[in-house]
């Protein structure tokens, strides 16, 4: 017997879907649609879980597309956000937390002798990219096979209409952990190449030993800007992101996701001689015009630096690592007993898994997985209370704790042999 309670908040999520549906294309916010039995509106986020309007719980392996890493509302981000809120959000105007934000990334990151703000992962790719051109005065640019680096038309060229046909004349896709054919394609273009762009931890498929090694000195001969995009990977794989983690300095690096602690705020760090080309003081021929009216928001960079301060505690990163690794075990053990070959991959707090039996070390055997499969899977967990992006990547925060571990393991056990039972 459903209750009247429950009848009216169960009438309010279908009511909220069907206005959705009407309002905006798909009903969707951006790329992720669910079948209507799953699909959800969330209310609300409390550490490792989310909740929806009918007040069902989801362990939360999606965290806001990454940026929760300390979990949902954690209280010294909600504390420090609340203080930042009575005293103005928006200033377009020098500010004290975005000082503050500067001053701790400059510390962390290898590569960051300077840095520049702005409000979204793709906005900071697209500027590094700018930023290289100028430097180089060179218009291609390098990046890999199956990629991502944001919705602008460099990064989405082949992925979406409407980007103009000369855009691919200046884009090269190479295949990562392919440092020979890589090699070969920098040394054939190396006169008209401003940068090579890439995620060191690609997607979920780790770099080989050398790779980017390998990257680095063919860029560092040619002049060729290396652009590490660390927008998932910065402040998530280690404090000093993937360069870090993989001993690779590159001249500039892509920020995003948790530098702005929940809020829309991003980042280009680098190498002074490269950032400097954004100086307004300096309009020369070679100025980069590097602006934007969110740039700097003191909300975001409150939220970040919150963030930031919880994650230098000591052991923060060792626990991330902990979390993604009993993950990543308790998943491989599952793998043994499904009827069919699943790869468990990621590195840390990053996991993920496909439906291949190939070369791991390939992005393009592992994106061509089975992904109808991923795509039960992912619906099959939202049935059952865990809310994960498994066509991407889980993501997880120092939130989750050993129940929030072992429930998920139970669950995707069952989960994953009936689809594969299925499949
Ligand atoms: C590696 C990488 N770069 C860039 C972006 C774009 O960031 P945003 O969505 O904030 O524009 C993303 C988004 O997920 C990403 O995964």
């Amino acid at each position: 017997m459903v209750s009247e309670s429950q009848a009216v908040q169960q009438s309010r999520n279908r009511e909220l879907l069907d206005k959705i549906r009407r309002l905006m294309p798909g009903g969707s916010l951006g790329t992720y649609v669910q079948p209507d039995d799953v699909a959800f509106v969330v209310a609300y986020g409390r550490g490792s879980k989310v909740y929806d309007v009918e007040g069902r719980e989801y362990i939360d392996y999606i965290l806001g597309s990454g940026p929760a890493v300390l979990g949902h509302a954690h209280p010294a981000v909600v504390e420090a956000v609340q203080r930042q809120v009575e005293r103005g959000t928006q200033f377009y105007w020098l500010n004290e937390p975005v000082i503050a934000l500067a001053d701790k990334m400059v510390q962390a990151i290898p590569c960051a002798e300077m840095v520049k703000f702005t409000s979204s992962g793709a906005e900071a790719t697209f500027y590094a990219l700018r930023l290289a051109r100028a430097f180089t005065g060179r218009d291609k640019i390098m990046r890999f096979e199956g990629s991502y680096h944001g919705h602008h038309d460099y990064s989405m060229l082949g992925g979406s209409a409407g980007i103009p046909k000369p855009v691919s004349d200046l884009v090269i896709t190479a295949p990562f952990n392919d440092l020979e054919t890589t090699t070969r394609l920098i040394e054939q273009h190396r006169h008209e190449l401003a940068a090579v762009i890439v995620e060191a931890l690609m997607r979920i498929v780790p770099p080989k030993p050398g790779f980017l090694e390998g990257l680095r000195a063919i860029t560092k001969q040619y002049g060729i800007m290396l652009i590490f995009d660390e927008v998932v990977t910065g402040f998530r794989l280690a404090w000093g992101g993937a360069q870090e983690r993989y001993g690779v300095t590159p001249d500039l690096a892509s920020y995003g996701k948790i530098i702005g602690g929940g809020y829309p705020f991003a980042a280009v760090a680098g190498r002074a001689d490269l950032l400097m080309l954004s100086d307004p003081r300096d309009r020369g021929p070679q100025y980069v015009y590097f602006s934007g009216t969110f740039s700097g928001n003191p909300l975001g960079a409150t939220a970040g630096l919150a963030t930031l301060r919880e994650l230098e505690k000591p052991g923060a990163y060792a626990r991330l690592d902990e979390i993604g690794e009993r993950l990543r075990q308790g998943l491989r053990e599952i793998a043994r007993t499904l009827p069919r070959p699943m790869a468990v991959l990621g590195d840390g707090p990053i996991v993920g898994i496909a439906f291949v039996d190939g070369d791991l070390t390939s992005p393009r055997v592992v994106g061509g997985g089975d992904k109808a499969l991923l795509k039960a899977t992912e619906i099959g967990l939202l049935r059952h209370g865990v809310l994960a992006n498994i066509v991407a990547k889980f993501y997880v925060s120092l939130a989750h704790d050993d129940g929030d571990l072992d429930r998920t393991l139970q669950i995707l056990d069952d989960v994953l042999h009936q689809v594969c039972r299925q499949g």
